[in-house]
């Protein structure tokens, strides 16, 4: 009788909702163990801390070679320009009010390195939409059209490299940004290799040396 009574009990205390911990305690009892004690982790536990003297690197930073740490930004440069998609939008039919777009210049060579891991970037992030050959038949514009954009038209072909780099950074429009995937130096490979896409002469002509003062990009975006 006493134990029907307390199951009855039990019952209630499970209907009125008033909470399932002493329903936890009550099986805990009975069972030895409850769902409450668990050897696991609780959500968003951090399992084990970063080991001591570890260097972090921003998200979808990948090296550029096995073994090699790409921290992918110029050492102490100023934050990247605050550039919006609208001022990107904007920046196509008025270029010279945009020279934080625009004009922005391009450190990494289109050496034959660049140009294979601009490659392997562009497969990697670019093709779904934009084709494999720039022209917009990726896979993902079979299912939406708008998505294939092509990048051999006219328009396209006269964007400055700067510009390239910045919609890959930010977005524009239907297609998303990139720049918490692609780093400052890998978003220059990028711009490179689309430009051989095009079939025009990637990046400039002197090598020039990453730095600080005329380059924007941090490890933020
Ligand atoms: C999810 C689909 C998608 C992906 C992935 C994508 N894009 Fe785009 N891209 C678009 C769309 C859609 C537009 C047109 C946006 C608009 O109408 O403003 C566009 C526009 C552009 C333009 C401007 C072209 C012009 O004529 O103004 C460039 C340059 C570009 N993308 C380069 C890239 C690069 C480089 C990558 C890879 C890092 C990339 N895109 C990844 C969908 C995508």
């Amino acid at each position: 009788m006493r134990t029907s009574r307390g199951w009855l009990a039990c019952a209630l205390v499970l209907l009125t909702g008033a909470g399932c911990t002493p329903m936890d305690d009550l099986l805990a009892e009975i069972f030895g163990r409850s769902m409450r004690v668990q050897p696991n982790f609780n959500p968003y536990a951090d399992p084990q801390g970063a080991p001591e003297g570890s260097v972090s690197f921003a998200s979808g930073n990948f090296p550029v070679g096995p073994g090699v740490v790409n921290l992918g930004q110029p050492e102490g440069a100023a934050p990247p320009p605050p550039v919006t998609q609208l001022d990107l939008l904007q920046a196509l039919t008025n270029p010279e009010d945009f020279p934080q777009i625009t004009r922005i210049e391009n450190p990494v060579a289109a050496d034959s390195e660049s140009l294979a891991r601009g490659q392997v970037l562009y497969n990697r992030a670019c093709t779904p939409c934009h084709g494999e050959d720039g022209a917009g038949g990726g896979p993902i514009a079979a299912a939406a059209p708008v998505m294939g954009y092509s990048l051999m038209q006219d328009q396209s072909l006269g964007l400055s490299e700067g510009y390239i780099y910045s919609i890959i950074r930010v977005g524009r429009g239907a297609m998303p940004a990139y720049g918490h995937q692609l780093t400052h130096y890998d978003r220059w490979h990028v711009v490179n290799y689309v430009r051989q896409l095009q079939g025009q002469s990637p990046g400039q002509a002197e090598p020039a040396e990453p730095d600080a003062d005329t380059e924007p990009g941090t490890s933020e975006n």
